[in-house]
């Protein structure tokens, strides 16, 4: 069964066609990053104009890579939440007038259930499973269980201030590097030391919060400055980085002992943290499987989105066609 795929919920232009929800045949993405550094984050009304632009050529793109033809084409799959409302609706409208002129049944996909399956595709996943969504906009814990031959999701924890890209970002910021700030800290605190010693947050159960180890850093950064002091930004990135990675190794080890899961997934734009995949490593003495996309599939794509699409299929409730679904149904983060 192969799939058509477009995603366009943030600052990615994506397009691909994925063959029964593991073989990808194409993956276009068209990042917009070099023109929102200038402006040190996405700004929504320029990301819709030129997804308005990109969407055309990257389709084209992956039509021609993947060497099919919308005859070949069984679904077409398009995320449709959450999202920047004005980007969504490109992908969105882009997919319908596809769908509906070549006769393709269209499925909604929701972009976090993307990040879920990236780790679907190529591998075979054993479950029950965890799956932790790290991005900019999200912080999320996971329990994926077989149900009735398809994949049960239930939500175990989510963060309750700042997603932990966001706050990447904003420390990035603070200390004067471009967005988006992920990459920059993961680079930056190879050379730092972790002489901060943050105090990690007390949260309860599987949820998590950010925004104090956040201002943590704001704060000194601002005092340091205000005080005229140098400060060393490799060791202020450390620091927090070691902070926010033992955070999600503390919860997920908790998981992994109450829910004596097989295997542990890790996706989403922060999932291609180096620090993160190196820490993670140690918990291969609790669970038999530590997975992380690819890095093409870390960050926003639109593979990841036909993988959750077959997999979705699965499951009947959203099988009805996707001509019902309009505007109404997508939401801003
Ligand atoms: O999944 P994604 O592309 O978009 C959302 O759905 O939000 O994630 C983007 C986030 C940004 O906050 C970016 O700073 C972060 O992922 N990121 C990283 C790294 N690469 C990207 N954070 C930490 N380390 C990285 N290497
Ligand atoms: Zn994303």
């Amino acid at each position: 069964m192969k799939i058509l795929a477009f995603e366009t919920s943030c600052d990615e232009t994506s397009v691909a066609i994925v063959e029964d929800g593991k073989k990808v045949l194409s993956n276009i993405i068209s990042t917009q990053i070099d023109i929102h550094k200038e402006y040190g984050g996405v700004v929504p009304e320029i990301a819709s104009r030129h997804h308005i632009e990109n969407i055309l050529p990257v389709f084209m793109e992956a039509l021609e890579k993947s060497k099919c033809s919308l005859n070949d084409i069984d679904y077409i799959a398009v995320t449709n939440t959450p999202g920047l409302i004005g980007s969504l609706l490109v992908g969105l409208m882009f997919a319908k007038s596809i769908s509906y002129a070549n006769k393709i049944p269209l499925l909604p996909v929701n972009h976090i259930e993307g990040h879920i399956f990236s780790n679907f595709i190529e591998n075979d996943i054993q479950l029950p499973a965890i799956s932790l969504v790290v991005s900019g906009g999200h912080t999320n814990l996971y329990y994926l269980t077989e149900k009735d031959s398809s994949i049960n999701i239930e939500l175990l924890g989510e963060t309750l201030d700042d997603a932990i890209g966001e706050s990447y970002d904003k420390v990035a910021r603070v200390l004067g590097l471009p967005y988006p700030g992920g990459p920059e800290i993961d680079k930056l605190s190879l050379n730092g030391e972790d002489t901060l010693k943050i105090k990690k947050p007390n949260v309860e159960g599987y949820d998590f919060s950010f925004s104090g180890i956040k201002t943590f850093v704001t704060n000194y950064v601002n005092n340091q400055k205000m005080k005229n002091n140098n400060i060393s930004k490799e060791n202020v990135a450390k620091s927090f980085q070691e902070t926010v990675i033992e955070v999600l190794y503390d919860k997920v080890s908790k998981v992994i002992e109450d829910k004596k899961v097989k295997t542990v997934l890790v996706a989403g734009g922060v999932s291609a943290n180096k620090r993160l995949r190196e820490k993670f490593e140690s918990l291969k003495n609790k669970v038999e499987n530590i997975y992380f996309p690819k890095f093409e599939y870390c960050t926003d794509n639109a593979a990841m989105i036909a993988a959750a699409a077959y997999y979705n299929l699965k499951k009947e409730k959203n099988l009805k066609n996707m001509y019902e679904i309009d505007a109404k149904s997508t939401k801003e983060i």
